[in-house]
């Protein structure tokens, strides 16, 4: 960290190893694999409680693309459980390659920057909080042009992020949000927000509404509307 203050460097990561996280995702395999097990660990986490609990969010849907969903756990787990669903899993190269679907879960190798299969939702989870404001506002913009033509009343992007309420919520939750927004910024050039910051994103991507539902512990539900 000290050495990163003192350079130009986007990130501390940058800063060590002179390239970014997913560059260097790319060109290590062992990193790469520890990486995506320890995300897998945590999307089936995630998955089992949005299967129990939050049903009501995917009711609706036909089609749905997890981007930048890691090795699939969270498409896995919902289409299995929601017999209406079908998935895709839009990924790196690296991360996908080799990656077999099934009848209900598809994998698409590519770049969320330039394209987004068409679905009549998106589903980001850990993403927004990867990036800076500039990539997230693209990014949500070519999440919307995924679901503009869906013809589903419940067309929306899914969001499992953090938001920080530090005047709601235990103190506990804030120090551990607070952990992980120095994570962000140390690892990627990213950032924990506020629902303020999140909702000024979701407007410049032209959204028109939001809804949170605090809910996974420091974790949230956030449905964004086109
Ligand atoms: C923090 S992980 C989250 C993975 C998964 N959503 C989860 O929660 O388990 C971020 C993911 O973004 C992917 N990623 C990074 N840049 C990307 C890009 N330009 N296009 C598609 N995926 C990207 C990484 O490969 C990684 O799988």
């Amino acid at each position: 960290m000290t050495e990163w203050f003192r350079d130009e460097c986007p990130t501390a990561f940058f800063t060590k190893n002179r390239m970014g996280h997913w560059e260097f995702a790319a060109k290590d395999e062992k990193w790469n694999q520890g990486f995506n097990e320890a995300m897998a660990a945590d999307a089936r986490f995630v998955s089992s409680i949005l299967v129990r609990e939050y049903k009501h969010v995917f009711e609706g849907l036909k089609t749905m693309v997890d981007v930048a969903g890691g090795t699939g756990e969270v498409a896995k787990a919902l289409a299995g459980a929601f017999s209406w669903l079908k998935c895709i899993v839009l990924d790196l190269p690296h991360v996908v390659a080799g990656m077999e679907g099934s009848e209900n879960v598809r994998f698409v190798s590519g770049d969320m920057f330039e394209f987004i299969p068409p679905a009549d939702a998106v589903f980001l989870k850990w993403i927004i909080h990867d990036w800076g404001d500039e990539d997230c506002i693209k990014i949500l913009r070519k999440c919307k042009e995924a679901i503009v033509d869906s013809k589903s009343n419940g067309k929306k992007v899914i969001i499992v992020d953090i938001v920080v309420n530090e005047e709601k919520q235990a103190h506990e939750e804030t120090e551990t949000q607070l952990l992980i927004d120095v994570l962000m910024m140390a690892h990627y050039p990213g950032k924990e927000r506020t629902e303020k910051e999140s909702a000024k994103l979701f407007a410049a991507a032209a959204f028109k509404n939001y809804k949170i539902t605090p809910t996974l512990g420091a974790w949230t539900i956030i449905e964004v509307f086109p």
